[in-house]
């Protein structure tokens, strides 16, 4: 009698065993769905996936690709109960893709949707988007010289712009050095450099009392002449460059800051009031296509020069039916100032004239009353905002009056502002090792919707 009881428990065991293993080879498991990633940090993020009927476990996967050939250890597969997990560790900045099944014993479901996440760029690294990918509406522009036309300056000079100017070697005392003999080789460098890399030449700047040769200054002839050689220097310039550069400054700084009047220089002097308009009259005669720009700085928070700007040029020469196509704002700005509404009323003077808008050499001060011996966060972060809202001045204008917004320089190093303001500063958006600043994010930013 208990061999039999034994016999039969042991049967009832069996039988229910075999109705387990049957029950579990019957279900079958769906696959899960990955529908949050959270804590997203430079190394670590969490996944959640919906819990699957049945599972008493999930598998995951993390990859560097879509195919899940390249699994990331240790994470080539994880084993756990629960239905979200946390990875650590991770590279900066990559993207990783994720996938999960559940399982029951020997039993998974099919994978889940492949989930791709980015770690962010670890603290203190700024985003290297490309200024040009961004921008689209306007070109980005940048400032160099013939001897940085390599190595990392080219490569970041390619992968984030595509309009350059040049800071100096397109000036009046590099161009024409001696009288009757022209010197456009490094000009001609630039110019080549540019289109072998698809990008615009801006040309600046045709006439500016700051880069005037000497021979000009002192000038031997008659005024007759010298407005003849200033004719013959403005044709032979612009005609050479005819369908390369795409736009002039024709004339830079002709205004003064005195309460708007004309500058004085060798070339009013010489040829009165009326200099500024024939510059724009040849500069025209030998380029049609071209787009012709007067530049000046101040003018995004000096009213009073802006005014002088207007009515000896802009509103004059719309009178007169002068060539005029553009006016450019310097932007050598300083992280305190000028406001963004100062900056937005100034833009809108000369956007309402149907004129387009050149932000033409933005570099923007930390430093400017001397009271750093080095740069600090919070003069970055400060210096970031300003970039920022510069850029949204810009973007936010009217499309016809979109034209380019130009950095003056690619690091802080090689900024024209120390030797100017005559101590330290760090004005531009890379830093001296070729590290992008706050400020490069704060362009970006300033693109944003
Ligand atoms: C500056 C350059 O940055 C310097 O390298 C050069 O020695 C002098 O000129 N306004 C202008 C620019 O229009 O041409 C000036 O560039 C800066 C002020």
């Amino acid at each position: 009698m208990k061999r039999i009881l034994v016999y039969l428990l042991a049967a009832l065991v069996l039988s229910l065993q075999s109705c387990v293993d049957n029950k579990e080879q019957e279900v079958t498991l769906s696959a899960p769905d990955i529908y949050k990633i959270s804590n997203l940090k430079a190394s670590s993020f969490t996944a959640d996936w919906t819990s699957v009927v049945n599972a008493q476990s999930y598998e995951l996967n993390l990859a560097t690709d879509e195919n899940f050939s390249n699994l990331v250890a240790p994470y080539e597969s994880v084993v756990t109960k629960d239905d979200f997990y946390t990875f650590e560790e991770l590279a900066n900045g990559q993207t990783f893709y994720l996938r999960v099944k559940a399982q029951l014993k020997e039993k998974t479901s099919t994978f889940s949707n492949s989930k791709s996440v980015t770690t962010l760029e670890a603290d203190g690294v700024e985003p290297d988007t490309p200024l040009k990918d961004v921008a689209t509406t306007f070109r980005v522009g940048m400032a160099t010289i013939v001897n940085r036309l390599n190595g990392s300056h080219d490569e970041i000079y390619r992968r984030e712009y595509n309009q350059i100017s040049a800071e100096w070697e397109m000036k009046m005392n590099i161009m024409y050095p001696e009288q009757g003999r022209y010197d456009f080789t490094l000009a001609d460098q630039l110019v080549e450099y540019a289109q072998n890399n698809g990008m615009e030449v801006h040309g600046h700047a045709l006439i500016w009392h700051a880069a005037t040769p000497s021979w000009v200054e002192n000038f031997e002839g008659t005024d007759e002449e010298f407005s003849n050689m200033v004719e013959d220097y403005i044709k032979t310039t612009v005609t050479r460059y005819k369908g390369k550069v795409v736009s002039w400054d024709v004339v830079n700084e002709a205004i003064d800051d005195a309460g708007g009047n004309y500058r004085n220089t060798v070339f009013l002097e010489r040829m009165g009031e009326n200099y500024i308009q024939k510059c724009f009259e040849w500069a025209r005669e030998a380029d049609p296509d071209c787009l012709l720009f007067y530049n000046d700085y101040n003018l995004c928070w000096d009213k009073t020069k802006l005014n002088g700007v207007i009515s000896k040029i802009v509103d004059n020469f719309q009178t007169n039916n002068v060539p005029l196509d553009g006016v450019g704002f310097q932007m050598h700005i300083s992280y305190n100032g000028p406001s963004k509404s100062a900056i937005a009323e100034n833009t809108k003077m000369i956007t309402d004239k149907g004129l387009l808008m050149h932000f033409s050499e933005l570099d923007v001060k930390i430093n400017p009353d001397n009271d750093l011996t080095s740069s600090t966060e919070e003069r970055e972060f400060a210096q970031k905002d300003k970039v920022r809202e510069v850029v949204e001045v810009y973007n936010a204008i009217p499309e016809s009056s979109k034209f380019a917004l130009t950095i003056w320089g690619l690091k802080d190093n090689e900024s024209w502002i120390p030797s100017v303001q005559g101590h330290d500063d760090w004005p531009l958006l890379y830093d001296k090792d070729f590290v992008i600043k706050k400020a490069h994010t704060g362009f970006l930013e300033g693109l944003q919707e």
